[in-house]
This record gives structure tokens, C-alpha cells and sequence, in this order.
């Protein structure tokens, strides 16, 4: 068997991505071991399915750091000592600095719950709402020196409903989130992912989707 591609992942908060990372690891799917999961909040949900996964957890609170770089430091000292390849951050609410960027180069994605670049930042699910958007979705992409900025590796397109709320869209975003993100670092597990420039390269190339959407439905295709 090749070696396991050995992921360190960032999270804040609940942690449903991380557990769709876990679940493909152990359901053999994704060719990837969690060797930490870090966060900066002592509360984050993702504790708890880490630890329940046997995975070993770091909790470096931003609020015990006064300047960015020193907590960022910290993190990278972190990651750099569980010997990850790849950093998934995974609803990680803390903006990276360049000194954690340049500690692993294009070594550093993202998932974000809008089709980039539209609507990056916060509360993006809202703002496709208040916009009239007649779809979103989510993107995976590495990190660069902006937010949510860098070169887009895989992006999932979902509808938004005439009856949508915040919370429906979130959900409706978070399901393709789950499929997605495993799918984008197995890519990189498989050493098939390169970045030129702005665009990310994928080789041998995967099918892309031929049919296009068109929401609401048309009877004139
Ligand atoms: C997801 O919507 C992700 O796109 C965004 O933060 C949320 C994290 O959710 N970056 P979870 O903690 O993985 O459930």
C-alpha cells in the first residue's frame, strides 16, 4: 500500500467537514490520515469527533496570542511537528498570514459555501439570498493571501429555492460540502493536482459535468 497523504486539519466550530473527512478515511475511500486536529476555540464540536476518532487534538486559542503572527507560529510549529503534507482548513474562522502560507506552499486549502468569487467572506449563504442568486453552492480552493481568493480545485453547484432560508441553503450547500471536500484532497492524495497560476491542473483529468443547470427550469432546451 502507498503511503497515506497525512493531513492536519483546522476547525472552528461544529466540525461536519472534518467528520466527512474521517468517515472517508476509515470507510478506505479517501487514501489520507489525520495526524492533528487543531483549533482555536475551546469549544469547537470538532473536538469531540476527533477524539472520538482516536485522532489527536490541539487547542492553541487565538485570545492566549496578542499579535497574529505569534498564534500563526504557533500553529505552523504545530503542524510542521505531526509532519502534515497537506492543511485542510475546515471552517477554520481565523485568517492565515502569509508566514503560515509560506510555510507550506500551495499545501493549504479551503472549503467556502458560495461559488467562488462570488460572495466571499461571512454570511455568504445570506447574501446569495439577498442578491437573488438562482444558485450557489461551495468551492474548494487553496489559499492564498486573500480571502478565499486562491485557485479553485473543485466547486459543487446547488439551487436556491424560492422558499430558501439561510438555514435551508446552508444545509442544501453543506451536503455537497461533505462529497467535495474528500473528493479534492483524495485528488491530492493522488498526486494529481498541480497549481498554474490561476488555475489548478488535474492530471490525468477527471469527467467533467457536460450538462448545464438552469434554474428555474426551462421546457425550451
Ligand atoms: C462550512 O460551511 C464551510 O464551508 C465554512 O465553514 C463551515 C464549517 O462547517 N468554511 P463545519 O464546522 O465543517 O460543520
Amino acid at each position: 500500500m502507498s503511503k497515506l497523504l497525512r493531513i492536519g486539519v483546522l476547525a472552528s466550530g461544529g466540525g461536519t467537514n472534518l467528520q466527512a473527512i474521517i468517515d472517508r478515511c476509515q470507510d478506505g475511500h479517501l487514501a489520507a490520515e489525520i495526524a492533528v486536529v487543531i483549533t482555536n476555540n475551546p469549544g469547537a464540536g470538532a473536538l469531540d469527533r476527533a477524539a472520538k476518532a482516536n485522532i489527536p487534538t490541539l487547542c492553541i486559542n487565538h485570545r492566549d496570542f496578542s499579535h497574529r503572527e505569534d498564534f500563526d507560529n504557533a500553529v505552523v510549529s504545530a503542524l510542521q511537528k505531526a509532519e502534515v503534507d497537506l492543511v485542510v482548513l475546515a471552517g477554520f474562522m481565523r485568517i492565515i498570514t502569509q508566514t503560515f502560507i509560506d510555510a507550506f506552499p500551495d499545501r493549504v486549502i479551503n472549503i467556502h459555501p458560495a461559488l467562488l468569487p462570488a460572495f466571499p467572506g461571512l454570511h455568504v449563504q445570506q447574501q446569495a439570498l439577498d442578491y437573488g442568486a438562482r444558485f450557489s453552492g461551495c468551492t474548494v480552493h487553496f489559499v492564498d493571501g486573500g480571502v478565499d481568493t486562491g485557485p479553485i480545485i473543485i466547486q459543487a453547484v446547488v439551487p436556491i429555492l424560492p422558499d430558501d432560508s439561510a438555514d435551508s441553503l446552508s444545509a442544501r450547500i453543506l451536503e455537497q460540502e461533505h462529497c467535495i471536500y474528500p473528493q479534492a484532497i483524495q485528488l491530492i492524495a493522488e498526486d494529481r493536482v498541480r497549481v498554474a497560476g490561476r488555475q489548478v491542473v488535474i492530471t490525468p483529468a477527471c469527467p467533467a459535468e457536460a450538462t448545464a443547470l438552469v434554474n428555474p427550469a426551462t421546457s425550451l432546451q
